[in-house]
């Protein structure tokens, strides 16, 4: 019974402490975050879309943090861009950093990928892109039809991933609204000096190169 005092301080300690480093020092640290001149607020299409990659688990294989060079020298030979900074999250709530990279990041994929023809094909069924793909194909986002309307927007597939008979396969809204999302996924402006202080302050010495604030 008389352990039971230390016990307690020393649970309340380490909560203290937990919740001083996990949670006040980091608000603290980037209190100052302004979003960077370049980037612009999600659209409201762009923020549907964000749901949809949220609902749809993108996120499990996909990051969206592409790291400096003083971390790894493969992500900006990969051409994945320039390491990401806090400003660069500014209008992601919540942010989808991810860890897991089956596939790769996709913070600047809008910059490299521009053709939302791409995205639609390569989201009803990424094996007609990449015949080694597994990333999983999502057909539920689209609709097989006899024929388009005028208004619809039809993928683009080859022969053998076509509907039979004739049919068409056309983008739902979900498909339309996540290629928009991806095709705003693009920081690959230059990063200012004080957003790369904040960066790599604490984890990352290495001098700035010229290199490291433009896009890779
Ligand atoms: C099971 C893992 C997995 C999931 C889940 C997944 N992907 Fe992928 N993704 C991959 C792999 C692997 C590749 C590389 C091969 C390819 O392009 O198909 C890829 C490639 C991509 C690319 C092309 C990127 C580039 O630079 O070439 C985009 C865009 C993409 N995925 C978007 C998505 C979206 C949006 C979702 C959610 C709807 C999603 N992915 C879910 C594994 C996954």
């Amino acid at each position: 019974m008389n352990k039971l005092l230390p016990l307690l301080i020393g649970a309340i300690g380490v909560l203290l402490l937990a919740t001083l480093m996990l949670v006040i020092l980091p608000a603290w640290q980037l209190r100052t975050s302004q979003p960077p001149a370049q980037l612009q607020p999600y659209t409201e299409q762009q923020l549907f879309g964000r749901q949809q990659y949220v609902a749809n688990g993108c996120i499990y294989c996909h990051s969206q943090q592409p790291r400096s060079t003083g971390q790894t020298l493969f992500d900006g030979a990969r051409g994945w861009g320039r390491a990401s900074t806090p400003g660069d999250y500014f209008y992601d709530t919540p942010h989808l950093l991810g860890t897991m990279r089956t596939g790769p990041d996709l913070l600047n994929v809008g910059a490299r990928l521009k053709s939302r023809d791409w995205h639609l094909t390569h989201l009803y069924q990424p094996r007609a892109i990449f015949d080694w793909s597994i990333m999983p194909s999502y057909p539920y986002m689209f609709d097989v039809k006899d024929e388009a309307a005028q208004d619809d927007v039809v993928v683009r597939l080859p022969a053998q991933f076509q509907p039979p008979g004739g049919r068409v396969v056309v983008a739902r809204k979900e498909a339309l609204d996540l290629v928009e999302y991806l095709l705003s996924l693009d920081r690959t402006y230059p990063a200012s000096h004080e957003e790369l202080q904040k960066r790599d302050r604490g984890y990352d010495h290495r001098p700035e190169t010229a290199a490291d604030g433009h896009a890779g």
